[in-house]
């Protein structure tokens, strides 16, 4: 098929191009050309700003993954540009969107964010990252109906993702294994390597969204176990709050978000590998020289 992936060269991104160049597919990027501009010389490159993606009106695609919507106003612009250019539209979106974060269980049917009046659509914060996936979800909906699907992840791990806290490195070095949460804290999360098969997955295939891309539900403890699992020795573990490298509340205030319930991206292909198969090829990718970067947030 022939893809246009808007991103691709940074974390997620990169593993999506591996996966789409992997299966023969056409791709074709669109970013700024400032971010490892020499990855992936064979492919074709639009540069232009998401916020004037004009230089995309020249062409047509069977498919789009979107993978830098982060502002409302760069997903209405490209969802314009490219309505009639693109077969379907894959956006990714996040987990955040989710309004209730406590409830266990919840599915895509779920209750989302809302949009805080008067709030600005072109200036990203934090505070607006959730209500700004749901917004441009809903605006893709209606402009592409059924030609649009949302994928909703939370942490991704593998190489050239941010990992869990300093899990990668301190596994290379024999450092200690921060943690930062409660050794119960429900825990979700996806191999940045799954998350890409599964974009292109639903682009290929042309489903409708949206689908919540992530693991089962597990311990933290035993999370964190299956990763020690991949070095012989025997790490000292640090669970005191304040190194809190995960960003998780430990009062229980954001367990929900992390007891999701992913049957239906399942059922639609989801393939998922066990977490010691991330910790062993994202050790290996450390050893190699490489560097995690840092956290989003
Ligand atoms: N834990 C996670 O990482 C996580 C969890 C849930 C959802 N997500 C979502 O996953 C998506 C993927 O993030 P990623 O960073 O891994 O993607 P990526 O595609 O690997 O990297 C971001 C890409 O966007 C381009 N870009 C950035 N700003 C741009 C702009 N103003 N105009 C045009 N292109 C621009 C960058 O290239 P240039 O700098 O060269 O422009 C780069 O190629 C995001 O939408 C994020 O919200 C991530």
């Amino acid at each position: 098929m022939n893809l246009l992936i808007l991103g691709g060269t940074k974390n997620l991104g990169r593993h999506v191009v591996e996966a789409a160049l992997r299966d023969g597919h056409e791709v074709t990027l669109f970013n700024r050309g400032r971010t490892a501009p020499h990855l992936f010389p064979e492919v074709r490159r639009i540069t232009g700003e998401r916020a004037a993606p004009d230089a995309l009106a020249g062409a047509e695609w069977d498919g789009v993954i979107d993978l830098s919507g982060l502002l409302v106003h760069d997903v209405r612009r490209s969802a314009e540009v490219l309505r009639d250019r693109v077969g379907h539209y894959t956006f990714m979106s996040s987990i955040a969107v989710y309004a209730d974060k406590v409830l266990p269980g919840q599915t895509e049917d779920a209750a989302l964010l809302s949009w805080p009046p008067d709030a600005p659509e072109n200036v990203f914060t934090m505070d607006l990252y959730g209500p700004s996936k749901v917004r441009a979800e809903q605006l893709l909906t209606t402009r592409y109906g059924d030609r649009t699907a949302a994928v909703r992840s939370g942490f991704v791990v593998g190489p050239y993702n941010p990992d869990f806290g300093n899990w990668g490195e301190a596994l290379a070095t024999g450092g200690t294994l921060e943690c930062a949460a409660r050794p119960d804290q429900p825990i979700q999360w996806i191999d940045a390597r799954d998350l890409a098969d599964f974009l292109l997955l639903v682009t290929i295939n042309r489903l409708p969204g949206p689908f919540t891309a992530v693991s089962s539900t597990w311990r933290m403890a035993d999370l964190l176990d299956a990763w020690h699992s991949v070095v012989p020795a025997d790490l000292p573990i640090d669970w005191t709050p304040e190194v809190d490298r995960f960003h998780l509340p430990h009062d229980g205030s954001n367990d929900g978000t992390f007891q999701l319930a992913n049957n239906r991206a399942v059922a639609a292909g989801l393939r998922l590998r066990p977490p010691t198969a991330s910790a062993r090829d994202y050790l290996h990718w450390i050893r190699q020289g490489n560097t995690p970067p840092p956290p989003p947030h």
